[in-house]
This record gives structure tokens, sequence and C-alpha cells, in this order.
């Protein structure tokens, strides 16, 4: 495992909502090259940023009718290569998303496909109707059928997420190819590596059985089509013929993984990936609609989860360390309290202490530094996410109440992780002069960069000591990881140890005052400069010793 990987911290730009340049209301690569600085300043020196290629943006850009070029929303080529060398020579390092398990039905292969044009015949999964309908149960990611049937070909082609996602055929080896030269087109122009969307989807087995039919009416397909057949070869074929060949970093998105998959996926031979983000611990509040819940999350198995990766890969594998992304709600809404100002402040900081101090390489959500929130607009037609829309159409259709339905819509919306950076106080949060393509949280006026940077107490000022101390302690990047207190439902500890030293994490998950904890050492972090005998509500504690 390469230092850089080890030592890295990864800020993550979601490009639509970071800065917005040229003031017609979309974050582009103009106004985040005007905010490298920021970046910097925090102390990460990684970005990995959204997609930027050309999109109908049908699913913000996770469906691509052009790798080797630009979203025109974006800006230019010339303006990628500008934000590329300004950004090496900050010292910060580019990631792109590498969104091939399926492109958009608008990409040309696809249109050439559909007419059965020479060798993009088989580039993605037809299959002949059964009995006049779609070849199996299957139900796609923003509900409906996976199935999308064209009659031209008189067949259907398979998308595990929406209609306009098609997903490609990895059987056929001029796929393989196409994408292997797509990776080195960018690698060429000098990026540092790639996230790597949903990943260990590309795998599918020959026979597409019936999966189990779940609650939206269809069949699932996630035990059938992930970590599928071939899985592990497709990936160490991508290693050997472009990943080896340039000094990289590569985190894979794995839905459905356990530890045992880590170690192929992310084994520290370097034959496959760098790392994966896992979803074990996304789950711990999901209800009887999957994740449209307003469960609150189960903070024992959230506890049992975390330290097993920390415990499973230790010397074997490496990993990511998230609390959320542009999927995902806000970390601090989810597993801290946003319910009034002094525990949102002090929750952001306690969670970031408590995961960041793990064995792994942190990422960080643009705006988790200042403790940005969720958002809960009233309006179903403010959000613009797909997957909302269409579940919340879903299941109201079903029959689960408007008023319900929105709690969960509120707590899980993928627009939650998506409303624009709040930079200041002035007006759309500073992100942009015009109306923001998704509308600005509301809450910016208080939570924003301008002020926290200012406050030395602020979200802002403690993420930079804490990335700054994680930087400088071998035993944060390499000690070995236990955990303590494991039966105690408020606190998270656990000890890192690493030649005869030891580090001690203590951070309080609730809203009240827990028991007297017995330890000893000095004090070198914390949200408070005294040592209590007690850990008030969302306080962490860290000791060397
Ligand atoms: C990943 C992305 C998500 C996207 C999906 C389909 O999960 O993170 O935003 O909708 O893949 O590409
Ligand atoms: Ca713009």
């Amino acid at each position: 495992m390469k230092d850089w990987i080890k030592k890295g911290v990864v800020y993550q730009v979601y490009p639509r909502s970071f800065k917005d340049g040229n003031n017609d209301g979309i974050g582009d690569l103009r106004g985040l090259i005007s905010k490298l600085e920021y970046i910097r300043d925090l102390g990460a020196n990684i970005i990995w940023m959204n997609p930027i290629y050309p999109s109908p943006n049908d699913d913000m850009g996770y469906d691509i009718s052009d790798y080797r070029d630009i979203m025109p929303e974006f800006g230019t080529m010339d303006d990628f290569e500008e934000l590329l060398a300004k950004a090496h020579s900050l010292g910060i390092k580019i990631m792109l998303d590498l969104v091939v398990n399926h492109t958009s039905d608008e990409h040309q292969w696809f249109k050439d496909s559909v007419a059965r044009k020479g060798k993009y015949t088989d580039f993605y999964i037809w299959r002949d109707p059964k009995d006049g309908k779609e070849p199996n149960n299957w139900g796609g990611s923003f509900q409906g059928s996976a199935w999308e049937y064209v009659p031209e070909r008189g067949q259907y082609y398979l998308h595990l997420f929406s209609k306009k996602q098609p997903d490609l055929n990895w059987e056929n080896p001029q796929v393989r190819q196409e994408v292997y030269s797509l990776m080195k087109f960018w690698l060429d122009k000098g990026i540092d590596g790639f996230r790597m969307d949903v990943i260990n989807y590309i795998s599918k087995p020959k026979e597409l059985p019936d999966g189990k039919v779940g609650a939206n009416g269809f069949g699932d397909f996630h035990p059938i089509a992930l970590n599928g057949p071939r899985q592990n070869e497709f990936l160490r074929e991508m290693n050997e013929k472009v990943l080896s060949q340039y000094d990289i970093v590569t985190v894979g998105e794995t839905v459905m993984v356990k530890p045992e998959h880590a170690l192929h996926y992310a084994n520290l031979d370097g034959s496959e990936l760098d790392m994966v983000f896992h979803f074990q611990h996304m789950g711990v509040d999901s209800g009887k609609y999957g994740k449209w819940s307003d469960n609150r999350f189960d903070f024992m198995k959230l506890k049992r989860i975390l330290s097993d990766w920390q415990e499973k890969l230790n010397g074997k594998a490496w990993n990511s360390l998230y609390w959320d992304n542009h999927d995902q709600p806000r970390g601090v809404s989810r597993f801290g309290d946003d319910s009034t100002e002094e525990y949102r402040t002090k929750s952001a900081k306690m969670i970031a202490t408590c995961l960041y101090l793990m064995q792994g390489t942190p990422y960080i959500l643009e705006g988790d530094e200042l403790g940005m929130t969720n958002v809960a607009f009233d309006d179903i037609e403010d959000y613009e996410d797909i997957d909302t829309r269409n579940s919340y159409k879903a299941f109201t259709e079903k029959g689960v109440p408007h008023e319900e339905m929105m709690r969960y819509v509120h707590r899980h919306s993928r627009d939650n992780g998506r409303t624009p950076m709040q930079w200041d106080d002035s007006e759309n949060a500073g992100f942009s002069k015009a109306k923001p393509w998704l509308k600005v949280n509301p809450n910016y006026r208080t939570i924003n960069a301008a002020a926290e940077i200012k406050d030395p107490d602020s979200v802002y000022n403690y993420y930079r000591k804490l990335l700054e101390f994680r930087k400088n302690s071998d035993l944060v990047i390499d000690g070995d990881f236990t955990l303590t207190n494991a039966d105690d439902t408020q606190i998270f500890s656990y000890e890192r140890r690493l030649n005869g030293k030891a580090l001690y994490v203590f951070c309080n998950f609730s809203n009240k005052n827990t028991k007297k904890l017995d330890f000893k050492g000095k004090e070198i972090l914390g949200n408070y400069n005294d040592v209590s005998d007690c850990l008030r509500p969302y306080e962490a504690i860290v000791f060397e010793d």
C-alpha cells in the first residue's frame, strides 16, 4: 500500500454544488479552481470529483454520454487542465469518478448497439422477451423494472439503475478494452486516480434468475448480480493492464460487501483496488421500506460494524472512512445531533474524531467540515434527485401517506448531501449570484465557511486540528485497533497501539453525560481543554500514552 494513500485525506467535491464560477446557478470547474486553497488549508490533499463528463443528467452525471470530454455546464477541457495543474502545484491530487457499469442511453455505443452495428451489437446486456415479457423479475435501483424493451431490436436491455443507464456487457472483451482505453486517456493527462462507481456490479452471471420479491413488488437483483463470478478476474485484468502502470489511488464503490470481500478487492498486495466503500454502516437505520425510514440508527450495530472492519482488515487490506457522500444523508444529522446549535457543533466534532482516528483513509464530503446538515424541503418538487422523485411516486402510489413519505425523504433523500456549499451568509450562501440548481439549505446564515474560519471553536477549525494531528501520528496511520467498552450503549471507544505507544479515543454518542471512565494519560485533543471525569453530551476525548 502506497504511503501517500495511507496518509492521504480525501475531500469529495460535488462539482454541481461546490462553487459557481460564472453565475448561472450551476457549480463548475472555474468555481472549484477558485477554491482549491480552501481545500488545501483544511488539510485535505486528494480531491474526488463526482462525474464531470457530458451527460443528459438523468442521474446527475452518472449517465455518461461521452467519456472523453467535459460537461459544457462545468466548463472545458482547458479548464480541467488548468484545474489539474493548479491542484498539483498546491500538492493536491485529483481523483475522477469512473462510471463503467453503465453508460447513458445517449452514448454512441448504445445507439450503435440498438442498431446492431458491428462490434457494438453486444456491448450491452440484451435478452429476448420471456413469454412476451421481461426476461426476469428484477427491479431497478430507482424503482420500476430493470428491463426496457426496444422495438427496433425486439429485445430488452438490462439497466440496474434508471432506464437511461443501460448496463455494459463486461463479458465482451471489446467492452473491457474500451474501458481501459478511456481510463488511460485520463491517466495520461495526469490525473491521480479513480473512484469507481458500483464497480462490483460489473460481472453478472450468464443466467439471470429471478430475485426474491421485495416491498417494491420486484425481484431483488443484488444477491445475484453483485460480486459476480468474474468480478475479481475483471479487476485483476484492469489492474494489470492499467492501474499498475501508474502511481494512483483507487477506491471502489461496492454495495453488499463484507470484510471478507475487501480482503480481495482492497488487499495490500495491490492486485485489485486500494480501498472499497462498503455500505454496512449505511444500513443501520433502515426500515420496512429499506432506506426510506425515519428510524434512529442502531448504535450497537454501528459499533460492531465499524470495529469489525477495523479488526478484520488490519494488516491485510486498507479501509476507507466515511460518514456520508452525495448519496447519503449528512453525517451530523444522521449519526450526530442537529437538533440544537450546540449539539450540532459538538456532535459534528465528535463523529469526525470517532471515524477519522481509525485506520484507513478519511473521506470528507464538501461541507462536512462545517457541520452542514440535512435539509427539509416542504415540496417534493424542490427535490432534483431521480431516486427521491421516483421513490416518492412509487411509495405514495402504494399507499404510504404523503406526510409519512416526506419524513423519510427529509431523512434520506440523496439531495441532503447535494445542497450547495455554504460559503458565507450572502444570498445563495455565496455559492452563486444566480438561482442555484438545487435550493440552498436555509441554515446557511449561521452555518457557513466564512463564519467558521473566523471562529476558533468552529467545526471547521476542529477539522483542521484533527487532520493535522492525524497526519503527524504514526499511531493513527498504522496502529492496531481494539474496541473498548464494547457493551456500553453510549460510548464508542477504542485504542490504537503501535510499538508500545497507545492512543485512546472516547466518544459519547448521546445527549447525556456518561459514567466516569477509567483512563490515564495526558489530553491532547478534545472539545474542551480540561480533563473531565465523565464524558459530556457528544464529547470526544483523545489521549496518547
Ligand atoms: C452510485 C453513485 C450514485 C449513482 C449510482 C448509479 O451509487 O454514487 O450517485 O446514482 O451509482 O451510477
Ligand atoms: Ca456555472
